[in-house]
C-alpha cells in the first residue's frame, strides 16, 4: 500500500493557504507533522496515523471556532476523497478532538 502521506501533505498545504502568515498557517502543521512523526517512531506507534492526524490536527481553522469541532467534517472528506480506509478515518477524527482536549493535555503533565 503506497503511503497517503505526500498527497495529504500538498492537499492540506494548499487547503491552509488562506492561513498564510497565521501562526497556525501551514508552516506550523509541517513543524507539528515533523515532531510528531519523530515522537511515533520512538514510541513504535502507528506512525502514519500520527502524522495523517497532525498534518489535519489545525484543518477546522479555516472554517471557525471551536476548530477541533469545525474540522471534523472537513478532515473526514479529504480523507474519504482520498479513499483512505474507514476505521482508520474514524481513529484520526477522534484523535483529532482528543489532540485538543483539555483533559488529555492534562494527562500528559
Ligand atoms: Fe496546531
Amino acid at each position: 500500500m503506497s503511503s497517503i502521506i505526500p498527497i495529504l501533505f500538498e492537499r492540506v498545504k494548499n487547503e491552509m493557504v488562506p492561513l498564510d502568515g497565521s501562526s497556525h498557517s501551514f508552516k506550523h502543521v509541517e513543524r507539528v507533522t515533523k515532531i510528531a512523526q519523530h515522537l511515533a517512531e520512538l514510541e513504535n506507534a502507528d506512525v502514519e496515523l500520527v502524522q495523517v492526524t497532525a498534518l489535519l490536527h489545525d484543518i477546522g481553522r479555516l472554517y471557525g471556532s471551536p476548530h477541533p469541532e469545525k474540522g471534523i467534517e472537513p478532515a473526514r472528506k479529504i480523507l474519504e476523497s482520498l479513499n483512505y480506509p474507514v476505521d482508520r478515518i474514524e481513529r484520526i477524527l477522534c484523535r483529532l478532538l482528543k489532540y485538543h482536549s483539555r483533559d488529555i493535555i492534562l494527562s500528559i503533565f
